[in-house]
C-alpha cells in the first residue's frame, strides 16, 4: 500500500485524466474490468461547471512518438456528471479522483463543493491549465494565481486536493511550491505541452482549434526533468506522468522522486497498458540492481 496525500492506494499506477474512459471500458469488457482494474485509483476526465461541447474537429494530430490533442474538455458539466457518471464510477473497485476545472473562482467553488460533498469521491484533482477570466492569465502558469486558488478552495473540503501542474511555464517548481503552500495534498505533472501541427497539403494548422497539447513518449524527457525539479522542492507527494509506456519508464519517474505515476496516451493504444506497466514495474523493483562495470 502507498499513501498519496491521504489516499491509500494498492500500487503506484494511476491513469492520467481524460485518457481512460472507465464507463466505456466497462461496457466493452464487462465485469472483467472490475475484477482486474488496471489502476490503483481512477482519475475522471476533467469536468467543468457547465456542459461543454469541446473544440471543433479535427481534434487529433499524430507526431513522431506522440500526439497533439485539442479535445477541449467536452463534458456533461457538474450536474450531468453527478447524475449520470458518478453512480457508475462509484462502482469501480478503486478510489475515485474527480478532476475539475473552471475559469473563475465561483465555478471552482461550485465544483469543489459539489464533488467534495459526495462520499463516492475520494479526492479532487484541480486542473489549473485554465485561464482565469478576470486576469486573463493561465492559473497554473503563475505561482501567485495557483496559491490564491488553492487557498480559496482548501477550506471548502477535507478531501485530498491534488493540483495538476502544467508544463507550459518557466518554473514549474515555483508553481508546485505555491500549490503546497495553498494547502494541496499532492501535485501531479505533467499535463500536455502546448503544440501545433500543419496540414501537409495546405500548410495551415491541422487542428480545428489551431493548436493543442502534445503527449506520449515525445514528452517523457521533459516530464522527467519537471518531476525532478518539482520533487526536489515540495514535500507533498508527486504523481509523475508524461509518455509512460513501460515499467522501466515508470521506474524512471519514481527514481526522480515521484511517489506514484500515471499512464495516459498509452491507454489509447492498449487499454491493458496500466496493468502491464504495474507488472513490469513490480518485476523491476524485485530485481537486484544491475551490475555496472566501469
Ligand atoms: C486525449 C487526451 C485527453 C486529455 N484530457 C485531460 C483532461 O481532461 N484533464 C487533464 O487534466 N489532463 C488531460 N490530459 C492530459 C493527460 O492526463 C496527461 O497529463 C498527459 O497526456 C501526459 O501524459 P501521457 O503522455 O502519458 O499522455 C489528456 C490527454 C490526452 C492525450
Amino acid at each position: 500500500m502507498i499513501s498519496i496525500g491521504g489516499l491509500s492506494l494498492e500500487h503506484p499506477v494511476l491513469n492520467g485524466s481524460g485518457t481512460f474512459d472507465a464507463i466505456a471500458a466497462q461496457r466493452a469488457f464487462g465485469d472483467a474490468l472490475l475484477e482486474r482494474f488496471p489502476f490503483s485509483a481512477f482519475v475522471s476526465k476533467t469536468i467543468t461547471p457547465e456542459p461543454r461541447a469541446g473544440n471543433p474537429p479535427p481534434r487529433l494530430y499524430e507526431t513522431p512518438s506522440g500526439m497533439i490533442n485539442s479535445i477541449g474538455l467536452p463534458n456533461k458539466g457538474l450536474e450531468g456528471f453527478l447524475a449520470q457518471d458518478l453512480p457508475q464510477l462509484a462502482e469501480l473497485p478503486v478510489p475515485l479522483v474527480v478532476s475539475v476545472m473552471a475559469t473563475d473562482r465561483d465555478g471552482f467553488f461550485r465544483l469543489v463543493a459539489g464533488v467534495g460533498g459526495r462520499d463516492e469521491v475520494a479526492a479532487i484533482e484541480l486542473n489549473v491549465s485554465c485561464p482565469n477570466v478576470k486576469s486573463g492569465l493561465i492559473v497554473g502558469e503563475q505561482p501567485a494565481e495557483t496559491l490564491a486558488l488553492c487557498e480559496a478552495l482548501r477550506p471548502l473540503t477535507e478531501k485530498p486536493l491534488v493540483v495538476k501542474l502544467t508544463p507550459n511555464t518557466g518554473d514549474p517548481a515555483a508553481v508546485a511550491v505555491a500549490a503546497e503552500e495553498g494547502g494541496a495534498d499532492a501535485v501531479s505533472l505533467i499535463n500536455t505541452l502546448r503544440a501545433t501541427g500543419l496540414d501537409p497539403g495546405t500548410r495551415e494548422p491541422w487542428l480545428g482549434a489551431g493548436s493543442g497539447g502534445l503527449s506520449g513518449p515525445a514528452v517523457r524527457p521533459v516530464a522527467l526533468e519537471q518531476v525532478r525539479r518539482v520533487a526536489a522542492e515540495v514535500s507533498v507527494p508527486v504523481i509523475g506522468m508524461g509518455g509512460i509506456e513501460s515499467g522501466a519508464d515508470a521506474l524512471d519517474f519514481l527514481s526522480l522522486g515521484a511517489s506514484a505515476v500515471a499512464v495516459g496516451t498509452a491507454n489509447f493504444r492498449d487499454p491493458g497498458a496500466g496493468e502491464r506497466v504495474r507488472l513490469e514495474l513490480e518485476a523491476l523493483q524485485g530485481q537486484a540492481p544491475a551490475l555496472h562495470l566501469n
